[in-house]
């Protein structure tokens, strides 16, 4: 990551930008000397939040405008560099309740804002942020980039259709797409009103309010990347023109069983309290059971491997709430 010089005076658009990951992006490159501007929806059910971007709110421009309208992104493209495309539907039970949304949000959205890019802008560099979800339940674990994709629910089709847009793109049109498979990301600025986002979400919340959180069967083994790492593998991406055309899985430290990760986190907090729970019958249809990512392939191309603990990142955002609650419910 030495030259991150790259993005010094380099315009910068990040779409979903006061979100959870797309805001610890943004305070990032406004370090590093990058004009950033950022587009957000703020729809309240999804985790955009302005109190993401306070202390740095002065150094950013901040356009609240929807991905869906093609004559914003036409216009906030412009002049662009890099696009750091986040902007997303991410419950899965909700795009299950509402479907037509996250596909106008996950697929129809995508193909505009490649849409504007190619008339307007196709010199731009995409990194775009996709999910390990669209796997769905794994036939062989470490789960690499060429296991079958086989979605089970309508947010992760969406995501699929977005990616390979942006593929399809760098294929045909040469526009420099890379797309970047996120596991679990958790850290400060994540939403923790409800698990819309990430069931860590609520449990932080609850643990924090002094109140048990559920954890369902206990027993699955998940991955989680800390923010900071997740960050970073967007910068890689963005800086590196071999990865052009190319999907990565992005991974963590070690797996974890989610009733091992219950008791870190409480270890973490100095007190607290789980109840193992089963399934909600319509939650189980859509779990994939087990899922840890083989990141192989970027740590081969790019260099990119986690580097935060469980523990410390856990750490990291159990501190950042107990000082910040209040702004996130
Ligand atoms: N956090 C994770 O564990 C995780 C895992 C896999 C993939 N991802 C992907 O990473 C991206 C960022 O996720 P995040 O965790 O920061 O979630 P987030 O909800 O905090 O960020 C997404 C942002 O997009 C904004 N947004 C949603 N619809 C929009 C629209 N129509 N127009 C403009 N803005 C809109 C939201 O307001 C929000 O600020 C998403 O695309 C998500 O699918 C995240």
């Amino acid at each position: 990551m030495n030259q991150l010089n790259q993005f010094k005076e380099a315009n910068i658009l990040i779409t979903g930008g006061l979100g959870f990951i797309g805001s610890n992006l943004a305070r990032r490159l406004v370090n590093e000397g990058a004009h950033v501007t950022l587009v957000d929806s703020l729809i309240p059910e999804y985790g955009g939040n302005l109190f993401n971007i306070q202390g740095f709110e002065d150094k950013v421009t901040v356009n609240i405008s929807d991905v869906r309208d093609p004559h914003s992104m036409r216009y906030l493209i412009q002049d662009q560099h890099y696009l750091f495309n986040l902007a997303g539907q991410t419950s899965h039970m909700d795009s299950m309740q509402d479907p037509f949304t996250d596909m106008e949000i996950n697929c129809h959205a995508q193909l505009s804002i490649l849409e504007a890019c190619r008339k307007y802008n196709p010199e731009i560099k995409i990194v775009f942020a996709s999910t390990r979800q669209i796997y769905g339940k794994p036939d062989y674990l470490p789960v690499d980039e060429k296991h079958p994709v086989r979605p089970v629910d309508v947010n992760s089709i969406n995501k699929l259709a977005g990616e390979w847009y942006h593929i399809l793109y760098h294929n045909i049109y040469g526009i420099k797409t890379s797309v970047l498979r996120l596991t679990n990301t958790y850290g400060p600025g994540m939403r923790v009103k409800d698990a819309r986002q990430i069931f860590l979400g609520i449990w932080i919340r609850l643990l924090l309010e002094n109140k048990p959180f559920e954890v369902w069967e206990g027993q699955q083994l998940r991955d989680f990347t800390y923010v900071d790492d997740t960050v970073k593998a967007f910068l890689m991406a963005a800086m590196n023109e071999a990865v052009n055309g190319k999907v990565f899985n992005l991974g963590g430290e070690l797996p974890i069983k989610l009733k091992d990760l219950a008791e870190l986190l409480i270890d973490v907090n100095g007190v607290g309290q789980y109840v193992l729970k089963t399934y909600p019958a319509d939650r189980k249809k859509i779990d994939i059971g087990d899922y840890y990512a083989d990141y192989e392939y970027i740590k081969r191309s790019l260099g990119w491997e986690p580097t935060i603990p469980l523990k410390e990142g856990l750490a990291r955002t159990v501190d950042y709430y107990r000082k910040n609650l209040i702004k996130y419910l």
